[in-house]
């Protein structure tokens, strides 16, 4: 059973995220474990200051490497209590690795991940190079922290764990699962502000849909998304 461990600024937003719908339930059937936990328990100073100016000057701030290192030793700490191995550890920042559904199947095969969350202008590269296994981008923008980058890691890597979606198949047909975008989906009524479902799908002729479906999904990827569609082609060897 997989549990995942968020370092942040922002531990109860994060946990009041993965307590509800979907993830919530799963965590209460024992499928999946979230803990959040704050870095500026870890500070040493009576200030609790987690940041600090920039060496070599410029704006903003930057977290210190301490209070970060410190609570993603806790974390390790307690996972070893529990019996279950050293995180993999993962760093939330703007410069990482892009994420797609690729690193979500990648990462969903670890027992446990380590999540890590920065604020403010970034943190101390050390605390990165010292104990992180990867860092992550969830896109070309720049966030006010990782937390939202973190809870999109989670939840992505989550609902691929055994049991938390409650149609096993679900995420087979979803956009980006094989590269494509998904087929556009209707239900009840059959026609709403005058627009009717598209015929095919109330034949109840399976091979039919399915062969529609496979059409909406090519041509949606191939306008919106040619990038995704030249990579499907060269997958599949067709022009
Ligand atoms: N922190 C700030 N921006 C981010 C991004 N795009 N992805 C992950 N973490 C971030």
């Amino acid at each position: 059973m997989m549990r995942i461990d968020i370092a942040t600024l922002f531990p109860d937003v994060c946990q009041a995220y993965m307590n509800e719908s979907i993830l919530g339930r799963a965590a209460r059937k024992g499928l999946i474990e979230t803990h959040c936990h704050q870095i500026r328990d870890y500070t040493l100073n009576k200030q609790k200051q987690v940041d600090d100016y920039p060496y070599g000057g410029g704006c903003g701030m930057v977290m210190n490497a301490q209070p970060i290192y410190d609570c993603c030793r806790a974390i390790i700490r307690q996972n070893w209590l529990y019996g279950r191995p050293r995180p993999h550890i993962v760093f939330m920042t703007a410069a990482g690795a892009r994420y797609d559904e690729g690193h979500a199947r990648r990462l969903a095969t670890y027992d446990n991940l380590l999540l890590v969350c920065g604020h403010y202008e970034g943190m101390d590269e050390r605390v990165i190079q010292e104990i992180g296994d990867e860092e992550i981008s969830i896109g070309d923008y720049v966030l006010t922290g990782g937390e939202l980058a973190a809870l999109v890691v989670a939840d992505s890597v989550l609902r691929l764990q055994p049991g938390v979606l409650a149609e096993p198949q679900g995420y087979q047909e979803e956009s980006h699962w094989n590269g494509l975008l998904e087929y556009p989906q209707y239900t009840r009524p059959e026609v709403w502000q005058g627009r009717a479902v598209p015929p095919v799908l109330l034949t109840g002729h399976h091979a039919n849909i399915e062969k529609w479906r496979a059409q909406q999904s090519l041509e949606r990827t191939r306008t919106r998304r040619p990038d995704l569609y030249a990579a499907w082609q060269a997958k599949n060897n067709k022009t």
